[in-house]
């Protein structure tokens, strides 16, 4: 069967990104919004984006108002200022939050209407060219076809979809993940690891994502607990940029799976860091897919060194998931119930998430057969 691959337009990685970026930049547009939060603003990374600009003649303005998980208010609140302000293309300097804003205002630039319409839907609207800076080595939104936009209205996270929303640049410098505190660091860290396990357990997997998967979860074994235990270890975080963006580019094109589905109802009801509620639901749901794909987490598992190839792929597969579970540990996952989240209050939500998460789609990925009675389940289980 013949498949798709895709990835952004033009990729700069490396030491000395954004400088490389520059004159690429100039090419996009003549007045730039920037899409960032006030963090980035603080630390001074988004006057470097600024002056990227300013040395090539282009003009722009600033949007702050990223100050979470991205709202279709916040969504809303965008498109206006760029519309108010004549803008042409778009430039985002944060973590997930700003680059899927970004991706979202971009979609309701040319003709405008409300980001909840695209729900479930494919976008393939005009785009002005979007950049996209990530600065937490995780997400992977900067090699993406996806944005996650809170539906205010209904609680729900909209899981958007289209080829357009890949970003014609994306530039992965790690002088702006250097900045990133440890639990930021590894709750994005884990992110990541979960995109690239899932595309490797995925229904849509494919020899180019299993590649790109593969790599990502032996550099994310190697390098996440460096950076995490030291933050200044800038060869870990050149090795964790490089493991998010092949992480992002094989989600891309196999899709996520179990945990994406059931996290995103966490998100959206009880406002957990996506992150950190993927990193929350690892044990629970890469045990039950386990049983329906011990070959694959089998090869995850001897990639890593967690099992040599004397053992069976059930044993392989079992050592895979102890050594992601050890990961967790040593990240300082908090449970459900150490982040504070009230055991009766989740309950009582459990009906409508386990519906929301079979709704997004994204569990019907996972190789084992799961139905909305199994994600009831592991959501109790958590506790
Ligand atoms: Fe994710």
């Amino acid at each position: 069967m013949a498949r798709e691959f895709i990835v952004p337009g033009q990729i700069i990685n490396g030491t000395g990104a954004l400088d490389m970026a520059e004159s690429a930049l100039a090419q996009l547009g003549k007045k730039a919004m920037i899409v960032t939060d006030k963090v980035m603003i603080e630390l001074g990374n988004c006057e470097k984006v600024e002056n990227a600009l300013k040395n090539q003649g282009i003009e722009y303005m600033v949007y702050s108002g990223i100050t979470g998980e991205p709202t279709d208010k916040m969504v809303e609140e965008g498109l206006a200022l760029y519309k108010a302000q004549n803008c042409d293309f778009l430039v985002a300097l944060g973590g997930g939050s700003p680059i899927d804003a970004m991706k979202a205002i971009a979609s309701l630039a040319a003709h405008g209407g409300d980001i909840a319409d695209y729900m479930g839907k494919e976008i393939s609207v005009e785009m002005p060219p979007i950049v996209a800076i990530p600065t937490t080595a995780g997400t992977g939104s900067e090699a993406t076809q996806f944005t996650i936009i809170t539906d205010t209205r209904k609680d729900v996270k909209m899981l958007l979809k289209g080829k357009v929303l890949i970003p014609r640049l994306a530039v992965i410098d790690p002088q702006f993940t250097m900045t990133a505190p440890p639990k930021i660091t590894a709750a994005t860290g884990l992110d990541a690891l979960c995109h690239a396990i899932e595309a490797y357990t995925s229904r849509k997997s494919q020899e180019m994502s299993d590649t790109f998967a593969l790599s990502a979860v032996k550099r994310i074994f190697q390098y996440l607990p460096k950076a995490f235990h030291n933050g200044q270890d800038e060869a870990a975080r050149v090795q964790m940029s490089v493991a998010a963006l092949e992480a992002g580019i094989a989600f891309n094109n196999a899709s996520v799976t179990l945990i994406h589905g059931m996290s995103r109802p966490i998100g959206a009801l009880f406002h957990v860091a996506h992150g950190l509620s993927n990193a929350m639901l690892m044990k629970e749901c890469l045990s039950f897919a386990l049983e329906g794909a011990y070959e694959r987490f089998a090869a995850l598992g001897r990639a890593v060194g967690a099992a040599g190839m004397e053992d069976s792929s059930q044993i392989a597969g079992e050592k895979f998931l102890a050594a992601v579970i050890a990961l967790t540990e040593e990240l300082e996952t908090p449970t459900l119930e150490e982040y504070g989240i009230s055991k009766e209050v989740f309950f009582q939500a459990i009906p409508k998430m386990a519906q929301d998460a079979m709704t997004s789609g994204s569990p019907q990925n996972t190789l084992r057969e799961v139905t909305q009675e199994d994600i009831e389940q592991m959501y109790k289980n958590l506790w």
